[in-house]
């Protein structure tokens, strides 16, 4: 699978006031990092291809990790149903869910809890798991681990952001660094209503403290 599309630091925000955006966000929101636009047009058609050149030998079951991937789940799917009405070959689709919690407020908790749903249904199939953003990798590892009891045929990993962390080598501070919300990631529940991904204010951060 082609791999993702690199946002550098320098390059990577704008003025949240040449976008719309909800008036009750406005003063939470430090700039806007990916349009709306940009998250739609590489989360396009071009990304359901490499999905089924990668893994339409065989029925893919598509794995939504609750609560943050969901719009970036619902428009992937909608591309792959477009495919797969519009090609000679096709592929059989299914979905499941698994909810994750690992965060709360920005910091990670101490449990990674997965709250499954009966997931005996990847058994023998083509697994895509479907994810919102990976900072150091420790939910995905805790959901991979688990997942391997219900012996898949294959598992592959998609995930809308991938940050760059200082746990990685060659870390630069930057924006990346920040906690990112909106296109349905959330600080504490709130900004799923938002489009574009933007970069959250501190002082946003203790409003929405829980
Ligand atoms: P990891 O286990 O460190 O890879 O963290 C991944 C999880 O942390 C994601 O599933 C999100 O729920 C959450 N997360 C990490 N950074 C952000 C962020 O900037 N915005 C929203 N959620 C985040």
């Amino acid at each position: 699978m082609a791999c993702g599309l690199q946002i550098k630091d320098e390059e990577s925000s704008y003025n949240k006031n040449l976008f719309c955006i909800p008036k009750h966000y406005e003063e939470d929101l430090e700039r806007v990092f990916i349009p709306h636009g940009l998250v739609l047009d590489r989360n396009g058609e071009c990304l359901a291809r490499d999905i089924i050149q990668d893994m339409g030998s065989h029925h893919i079951v598509a794995l939504r990790v609750l609560k943050g991937g969901y719009k970036f789940f619902a428009d992937l799917l909608d591309h792959i149903k477009v495919l797969n009405q519009n090609s000679d070959k096709s592929v059989p689709i299914t979905v499941d869910f698994v909810r994750i919690k690992s965060y709360c407020s920005d910091s990670p908790t101490e449990k990674i809890n997965i709250i499954g749903e009966e997931l005996s249904t990847l058994n023998g199939k083509n697994v895509l798991v479907v994810e919102d953003i990976i900072e150091t990798g420790r939910t995905m590892r805790a959901l991979l681990s688990k997942l391997k009891d219900y012996k898949p045929k294959m598992v592959k990993v998609l995930s809308l952001l991938i940050k760059r962390t200082h746990q990685s080598s060659g870390y630069k501070p930057g924006y990346t660094d920040k906690f990112v919300v909106g296109y349905a990631l959330d600080y504490n529940e709130y900004f799923r209503d938002l489009n574009h991904i933007c970069i959250l204010k501190e002082k946003a951060k203790e409003k929405y403290k829980i």
